[in-house]
């Protein structure tokens, strides 16, 4: 079982988190591009966006641009008002059309709004004991039939990479206990910033690619809302 996850977000974004490693690492999941499986999921053909899209924990707001590049209306929300200056700065300089919002993923201001979901990276940041209520939350927020995908570190990644690892049984027990139908569940990567040093600070067994990026073991979920 995972330690009970707090991880300040605020501070990440606003570069004085104080903890040995990570000062250094800045923004980890900010690659300053999409994430390879949401552009095979926005692809075309690939059918998993489709009328109102809920972007939760945009970050930087990197996959939100990608979206709304290929087409689909936007909404992207995080409660770290930080994250939503950065995602705005950067979508308007790409000149994308994006609705962001500040907003705590557990109390989202909206009631049966969206068709498709997004979350990249947010669900594993989340302590366990709460997730059952995330999943409820989208539940919610969303319409009959709504697609949800999600990308979040896999059980298969190296013990101690942060900041959690999932197991295929828990985001089934999970997501299936919130009226989300899983369709697939596949092996993916999250494609991450993370120095040498800081990577073995954590003990973690990950390499940088030439590209300096590192690739997660992450599971790429797709479920439907009854
Ligand atoms: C690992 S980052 C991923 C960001 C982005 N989705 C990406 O792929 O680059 C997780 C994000 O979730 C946000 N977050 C964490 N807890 C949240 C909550 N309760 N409500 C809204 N956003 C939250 C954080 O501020 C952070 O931006």
């Amino acid at each position: 079982v995972d330690a009970k996850l707090d991880i300040d977000f605020d501070a990440i974004y606003q570069g004085t988190l104080d903890v040995p490693g990570v000062a250094a690492t800045g923004i980890p999941w900010d690659i300053a591009a999409p994430q390879p499986a949401v552009v095979e999921w926005a692809a075309d053909g690939a059918g998993r966006f489709a009328g109102a899209v809920l972007d939760i924990g945009c970050g930087t707001g990197d996959n939100a641009v990608h979206l709304a590049s290929r087409g689909f209306a936007v909404t992207a929300v995080d409660g770290a008002s930080g994250a939503i200056d950065l995602a705005r700065a950067r979508a308007a300089a790409q000149g994308a059309s994006v609705a962001f919002e500040v907003a705590d993923a557990f109390h989202l201001p909206y009631a049966e709004r969206f068709d498709t979901v997004l979350d990249c990276a947010l669900y594993h940041c989340l302590d366990p004991s709460v997730r059952a209520a995330y999943a409820a939350e989208l539940h919610r927020v969303t319409r009959p039939g709504a697609r949800l995908n999600l990308l979040g570190v896999s059980d298969r990644a190296p013990e101690g990479t942060p900041p959690s690892r999932v197991s295929e049984r828990e985001l089934r027990d999970t997501l299936t206990a919130a009226g989300w139908t899983i369709t697939a569940l596949r092996e993916h990567r999250l494609t991450a910033v993370i120095p040498a040093d800081a990577l073995a600070l954590f003990g973690v067994d990950l390499q940088a690619g030439a590209d300096g990026r590192v690739r997660v073991p992450a599971w790429a979920v797709e479920a439907d809302r009854a």
